[in-house]
């Protein structure tokens, strides 16, 4: 046998030398939910080790993040139910729950890089990413609401604005409002292929935010549609994105590729609530080595194509010293 691969195999040394892919601090970037109140922190049953924080341990966890080289953080709300109403009107309201959170994370931690999420849904009475009326998802006077919340965002001093709700024509309408408002620095890492997933359960949980009524596959992706990921793509590429995100990340691992594969603009993969769910329940249970599970599950998103991995995994992986 002249070629034996398991000579490049056959120590440590060699192991890291050859290897093709790494993971490093700079490529996460860590969900937190956030609540009002003071001295809040709650953990979210379905995900342990996951808390909703009050604003002063928000800043508090921001801190210990960043001492460990996690810097780039992406913000949740959890929004009480009356303050909720058909038009999200609390999602651009001045000195709201999020929007102060935006401002005192900046203000505190001007080096931390804050990721913003434009969506209704944490804010509908309706629970949905868009404007209901007769049970139909009204797609342009929605994009007026997230111009509205992904200003507001800009303002309070976000860094990258990500739009999640899969209306059309939005990373377009943002970008025109952004630019307008001399906002032309704020980036934007638009969900180019999100799809209608089981997997956003423990999300909903945590932030009471599940439709109240019908499902979300008027706007998520189908699971079945890979071509339909490059039309996404496209539109976002041509409407003024930064980045490409997919999402869930583990069941469309080729989407991430494919994405990769035919667009110049970096990939951004979410690693969502039910993925992680996944693996902490199979922990608990014994059934899963921790440690090791995490860290393939998150090579295997950097391997096939994503440079920012959004994952819950983020800081008890540094925590722990595993990267
Ligand atoms: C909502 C939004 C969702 C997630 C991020 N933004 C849920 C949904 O679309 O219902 C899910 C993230 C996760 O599951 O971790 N716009």
């Amino acid at each position: 046998m002249l070629q034996r691969p398991r000579r490049n195999r056959k120590s440590e040394v060699i192991r890291q030398m050859v290897q093709e892919t790494v993971l490093q601090p700079a490529n996460l970037i860590f969900p937190l939910f956030i609540v009002d109140g003071n001295a809040q922190k709650t953990e979210v049953n379905s995900m342990p080790g996951i808390f909703r924080h009050s604003i002063d341990n928000l800043l508090r966890e921001v801190e210990s993040c960043a001492k460990l080289g996690l810097k780039a953080f992406d913000l949740f709300p959890n929004i009480e139910e009356s303050l909720k109403d058909k038009y999200a009107t609390e999602s651009y309201r001045e000195n709201s729950l999020y929007l102060r959170a935006i401002k005192e994370v900046k203000q505190h931690f001007p080096e931390v890089c804050v990721v913003t999420d434009v969506a209704m849904d944490p804010y509908s009475s309706d629970g949905h990413d868009g404007i209901v009326e007769n049970g139909e998802i009204l797609n342009d006077e929605t994009l007026e609401v997230l111009g509205k919340m992904a200003l507001a965002h800009a303002q309070a001093g976000a860094d990258i604005i990500a739009p999640s709700d899969m209306m059309d024509g939005r990373v377009a309408y943002i970008r025109k409002v952004l630019d307008e408002n001399k906002f032309t620095n704020v980036s934007i890492m638009s969900y180019a292929a999100k799809y209608a997933s089981a997997f956003y359960g423990p999300f909903r949980d945590a932030l009471k935010s599940a439709p109240k009524h019908g499902d979300k596959k008027s706007y998520q992706m189908n699971p079945a549609n890979q071509k339909e990921a490059l039309i996404e793509a496209r539109l976002d590429e041509e409407e003024g994105a930064d980045f490409l995100m997919v999402k869930p990340a583990l069941p469309y691992l080729d989407v991430i590729k494919l994405l990769h594969d035919n667009f110049e603009l970096p990939i951004a993969a979410y690693n969502v609530s039910g993925e992680y769910a996944m693996i902490k329940a199979a922990v608990q249970k014994g059934w899963l080595d921790e440690r090791r599970s995490i860290m393939e599950v998150l090579l295997g998103i950097r391997r096939a194509g994503a440079t920012a991995i959004l994952t819950y995994h983020a800081k008890e992986v540094l925590e722990k010293g595993w990267l």
